[in-house]
């Protein structure tokens, strides 16, 4: 069952930007990432929630969306994400995070494939933008941006072809595939 639910959870950039996630909803994915493995147990981790359609407007400008597709500046008004979840590292707590956010983020993410959502981890984020226009104190790094939804798209895995190229792409149907590496291939010993 876990394998099918991570196989579920893909990177979804495109939603259903009606349907609404309620707040409630966003606390109890993020009370799975405060049950997840921390660093020492220093649980550095701090989260801003929105499902509010203005304050996703304000967070939106600031993420850049699947980098190889370069005909595609990201989601269109109507296929925006529906809420989102900036996970920040509270610097009074610890200065440096290690790979936490990394694992809050896929507790997040499989407990929002649980739930029939889905969403993409924004790494690519204009930080000095985004810590401005939510008002961001200084204490908080932001880390990484959760971009949450109702899936408006299908994604399939397929495995990397013998010329080794990793890129995801979008066929004419509008699909996107994804290739992974080969088990073999990254087991080594
Ligand atoms: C740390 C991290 C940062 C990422 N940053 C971005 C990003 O800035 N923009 C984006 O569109 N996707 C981003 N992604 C999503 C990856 O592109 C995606 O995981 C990859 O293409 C594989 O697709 P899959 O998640 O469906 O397996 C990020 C993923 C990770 C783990």
């Amino acid at each position: 069952m876990i394998r099918d639910l991570i196989i579920k959870s893909r990177s979804y950039r495109r939603f259903y930007q009606d349907a609404a996630i309620e707040h409630e909803t966003l606390r109890g994915l993020v009370d799975l990432a405060r049950l997840s493995p921390a660093a020492g147990n220093l649980q550095p981790l701090k989260y801003i929630l929105t499902c509010e359609p203005k304050k996703n407007a304000l967070i939106y400008p600031h993420l850049a969306w699947a980098g190889y597709l370069k005909d595609w500046p990201g989601p269109d008004e109507g296929e925006r994400p529906s809420a989102d979840i900036i996970i920040l590292g509270d610097r009074e707590v610890s200065q440096s995070i290690d790979c936490d956010h990394g694992i809050a983020a896929q507790s997040i993410l499989l407990g929002a494939t649980e739930k029939g959502l889905g969403g993409c981890i924004i790494g690519s984020i204009q930080r000095k933008g985004l810590q401005k226009a939510l008002a961001i104190p200084a204490r908080y790094e932001i880390l990484l941006v959760l971009a949450l939804g109702k899936p408006r798209e299908m994604v399939v895995i397929e495995t990397v072809g013998a010329t080794g190229d990793i890129k995801y792409w979008r066929d004419s149907d509008d699909i996107h595939h994804v290739p992974k590496r080969p088990l073999d291939e990254i087991i080594i010993d």
